[in-house]
């Protein structure tokens, strides 16, 4: 069975994390603090990147603030966070976005830009400019391995995922809230669906979930030896 939209929005609606990045219900983010915070929680989690991402808004307001700063003091400030390929990158987007007067708003664009890849530019399209598409990352792999019962180990297993994952936007409720629904995804996956232990019990898609109905949930995605 398809999982119902509407059921992760309405417990999207009255469980969302309050993260700083996230605009209020019914308001447009900043697509540059929307970029900002995507790249940060590439490779970090979301408590080690709140403290970052808002001293990185303060020394930069504006897209045309980073592109101005010396590289050095980008990589200053990001110290810490690991990847400094990441920095470099970010700095490098932050001069083209600036010297084209903005974020591009279609995933094929954004793909262009240093530092941005499919889950990236999935996740600025959706949650930035409401493109219907939706990011998949570690967590949505999760949830969709589990909702389909996906058996086959990862990463064989990730274009098969990637595709479950695009069905889910299949429904029309989804398309609607392109941007809630990406950040309704990340946050079952945070929260609910987690890596060991879900808690299925409180899950908006517990019945359709295929995993669940096998007991199996837990278990998956499953990681093939190294
Ligand atoms: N992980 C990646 N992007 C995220 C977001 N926008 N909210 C929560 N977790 C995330």
């Amino acid at each position: 069975m398809t999982p119902d939209a509407s059921a992760l929005l309405r417990w999207y609606d009255h469980h969302r994390r309050i993260l700083p990045w996230r605009s209020l219900p019914g308001h447009r983010p900043d697509p540059y603090a929307v970029w900002l915070s995507e790249i940060m929680l590439q490779q970090t989690t979301v408590k080690a990147v709140i403290a970052y991402y808002e001293r990185f808004l303060t020394h930069y307001p504006t897209v045309q603030d980073l592109a101005a700063a010396p590289l050095e003091d980008v990589l200053h400030l990001w110290a810490g966070l690991g990847y400094y390929a990441r920095a470099r990158n970010l700095h490098a987007c932050a001069k083209r976005v600036s010297e084209r007067g903005g974020f591009p708003d279609t995933v094929a664009e954004l793909l262009t830009l240093p530092g941005i890849g499919a889950y990236t530019a999935r996740a600025i399209a959706a949650i930035a400019f409401g493109r219907p598409v939706v990011p998949v990352d570690g967590n949505v792999e999760r949830v969709t391995a589990r909702l389909n019962a996906i058996e086959d180990p990862l990463p064989t297993s990730r274009p098969l995922l990637a595709k479950q994952a695009a069905l889910l936007n299949d429904d029309p409720v989804a398309q609607n809230r392109p941007s809630d629904f990406a950040q309704a995804l990340f946050d079952l996956g945070a929260t609910i669906c987690t890596p060991r232990s879900p808690a299925c019990l409180t899950c908006p898609w517990q019945t359709s979930c295929i995993a669940h109905a096998r007991g199996i949930a837990a278990q998956l995605p499953a990681k093939q030896p190294r």
